[in-house]
């Protein structure tokens, strides 16, 4: 079974990138023909530096091959390196009807907020839809906000195979990591680059102490016995820790006696246990760029080939490269 999943660079990567997707992805692919990509083509519909791009796309991939990405198991490469990917996302364009993009949530937010959306906002659930069927991927693991984006490949697979009576395309399904696991942020509401609230993997200790020791908790004393359910930082201890763990943190809490900041250090010991390996890792990756490229080469070079077969199928069903 293929399965494949793309991660935009439009951000360092954070604690609910991790526990909501990343994990995932990496536990994924122990047991199935993973496919994984850093989407920088979608990503330049919100970053405009290309400093700033290089850098997000270079970071992703040391992130995730330290987070255990494992490139023996699972190919890893860049979306932009495989030109299969547009020239498909032309094809599908044709038969992609307007009311299915107009209905995007991305596109449709930016548009009720009266801001000028360009056709690469709107036709980026097309883009998607090529990366998903270039490879007859069978299961996309996404978030909840992505599934839309799913339904409307779908579609658009269907489509073509309907027009062209062949069985062109896979149609893919959305596999949902955990909707319920929504990891807060500093602010206690969810985790997102766009709120300013996050927790980033990959950081300096101190400036990480810092983020966690910014995490808003209320005013109860210290001598006082808290609530640990609700308090954003016992709902992050609790990704971190064993049952017997979060139970005995919970007990201090209650007891009373204990202040936040001294939940928030426990927090803090915790992340940075749970993630020494991969700082190891990170800087070992850090120190040799071009392994880190021969990665992804040789990841694009994997996805190409099976791009170039099923884009040939697709060709040929349309009626083009037919030579008389
Ligand atoms: P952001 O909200 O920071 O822009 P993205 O939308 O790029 O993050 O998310 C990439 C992946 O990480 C998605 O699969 C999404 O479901 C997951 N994710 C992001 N934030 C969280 C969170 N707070 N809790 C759980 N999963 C999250
Ligand atoms: N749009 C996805 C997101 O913002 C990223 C993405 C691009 C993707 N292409 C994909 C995810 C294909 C799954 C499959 O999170």
């Amino acid at each position: 079974m293929r399965v494949l999943s793309g991660i935009q660079p439009t951000g360092r990567f954070h604690w609910g990138n991790y526990f909501g997707a990343i994990r995932q992805y990496i536990a994924l692919q122990e047991n199935e023909q993973a496919f994984y990509f850093i989407a920088d083509l979608h990503a330049l519909t919100t970053i405009r530096s290309a400093d700033e791009l290089a850098g997000f796309v270079r970071d992703a991939a040391i992130d995730l091959l330290a987070l255990g990405l494992n490139p023996e198991q699972a190919r890893l490469f860049r979306q932009s390196d495989v030109p299969e990917i547009p020239e498909l996302t032309w094809l599908l364009m044709t038969l992609t009807q307007m009311h299915l993009l107009e209905k995007c949530h991305a596109y449709k937010d930016k548009k009720e907020k009266g801001l000028a959306a360009d056709a690469g906002l709107f036709t980026y659930p097309v883009l998607m839809a090529a990366d998903i069927i270039l490879y007859d991927s069978n299961v996309v693991p996404v978030g909840l906000d992505q599934v839309q984006h799913i339904e409307v490949t779908r579609d658009v697979a269907g489509r073509f195979n309907h027009v062209y009576g062949q069985e062109v395309f896979v149609l893919p399904e959305a596999r949902v990591l955990d909707a319920t696991a929504k990891v807060p942020g500093t602010d206690g509401e969810k985790m997102s680059k766009s709120y300013g609230n996050t927790i980033p993997i990959f950081d300096t200790p101190k400036r990480l102490r810092k983020k966690i020791m910014s995490i808003k908790t209320d005013s109860t004393p210290v001598e006082d016995p808290k609530d640990p359910d609700g308090c954003a930082v016992f709902t992050l201890y609790k990704l971190f820790s064993t049952p017997e763990q979060q139970e005995e943190l919970a007990a201090r809490y209650r007891a009373g006696g204990m202040g936040y900041g001294e939940a928030k250090q426990t927090l803090y010991e915790a992340a940075m246990e749970h993630f020494a390996e991969a700082f190891e890792r990170r800087a070992q990756l850090e120190a040799n760029p071009s392994e880190v490229e021969d990665v992804l080469q040789a990841g694009a070079k994997a996805a190409r080939e099976k791009g170039r077969e099923v884009l040939d199928r697709a060709r040929h069903a349309c009626g083009l490269s037919r030579r008389p």
